[in-house]
């Protein structure tokens, strides 16, 4: 039942790809599940992960809704044995069914991301959450760096992703347009809450920055970037004397009106 188009850039088959869900872990896991918590997710809550990764959100659902409850794990290109392989553009989607449905990090990939909250909704039962948890990557700026040619090539790496992005039809400051898309879409009580993080040396967010260094190279080139600006990029991002505000998450929540 799948389809293989998507404006996803990763590739959960390549080598970095581990490191890239590990780290994603990491920076996220604790906004996502504190957010999860805020709707009541509990025993017996019937519940779907979107787009799972690495499976550390299904994996907590899994915990949180107990043996009545139920979590459904999909992903377009599963990498742990129980998430089903499922487009969620283009294959069915059951109606009525889910308590709470979350994704993080995939909508913004989706060039059909208005009509898949539209598809969202209706899977939802009446009363039911979606949790999207999604960036922006249009705000990242540099707090403090050895110097400012550093500096200019980190702004120019954040640059180059927001346009290798927008080629494959995703949206990078899609955060911001989440709440209004959802209220759009239908849902009620649509509550955004915006998060940023200190990044330097060795935090999971600048590891992460780093994967998209190896992960991204070829589009990152193509996109204008060279072998040595990566390396400078990858050792500014290893030095002590650079600070940086991460891009911004936004973690929104809607529910299906009653
Ligand atoms: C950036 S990763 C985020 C993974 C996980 N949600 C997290 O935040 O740790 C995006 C995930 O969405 C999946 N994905 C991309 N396009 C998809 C689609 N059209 N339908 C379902 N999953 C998709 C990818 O395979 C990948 O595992």
């Amino acid at each position: 039942m799948t389809s293989t188009r998507t404006g996803y850039v990763f590739d959960n088959d390549y080598v970095h790809a581990v490191d890239q869900h590990r780290y994603l872990t990491e920076c996220y896991d604790a906004l996502t599940c504190s957010r999860l918590a805020e709707t009541g997710v509990s025993l017996g809550w019937r519940c779907w992960e979107i787009g799972a990764g690495g499976g550390s959100v299904a994996d907590w659902l899994v915990r949180r809704v107990g043996p009545t409850g139920s979590v459904l794990a999909t992903d377009i290109r599963p990498i742990r044995p129980y998430v089903h392989t499922h487009e969620v553009v283009h294959d069915p989607l059951p109606d009525g069914e889910f308590d709470l449905i979350h994704a993080r990090l995939v909508l913004m990939h989706l060039p059909e991301r208005d009509a898949v909250l539209r598809k969202l909704l209706r899977a939802l039962r009446p009363g039911g959450w979606l949790q999207l948890d999604e960036p922006d990557i249009g705000y990242c700026p540099v707090l403090l760096s050895p110097d400012r040619r550093a500096a200019e090539l980190y702004e120019a790496f954040q640059a180059a992703k927001e346009v290798l992005l927008a080629e494959a039809g995703a949206d990078g400051t899609w955060g911001r347009k989440v709440a209004g898309a959802m209220a759009a879409a239908g849902f009620v009580a649509v509550d955004p809450l915006p998060v940023v993080y200190p990044w330097r040396a060795g935090s999971p967010g600048v590891r992460l920055q780093i994967n998209h260094t190896h992960h991204l190279r070829d589009k990152l080139i193509a996109a204008g970037m060279t072998e040595q600006d990566l390396a400078e990029v990858r050792a500014l991002l290893a030095d002590e004397r650079f600070r940086a505000s991460s891009t911004v998450m936004y973690s929104v929540h809607g529910r299906r009106p009653l």
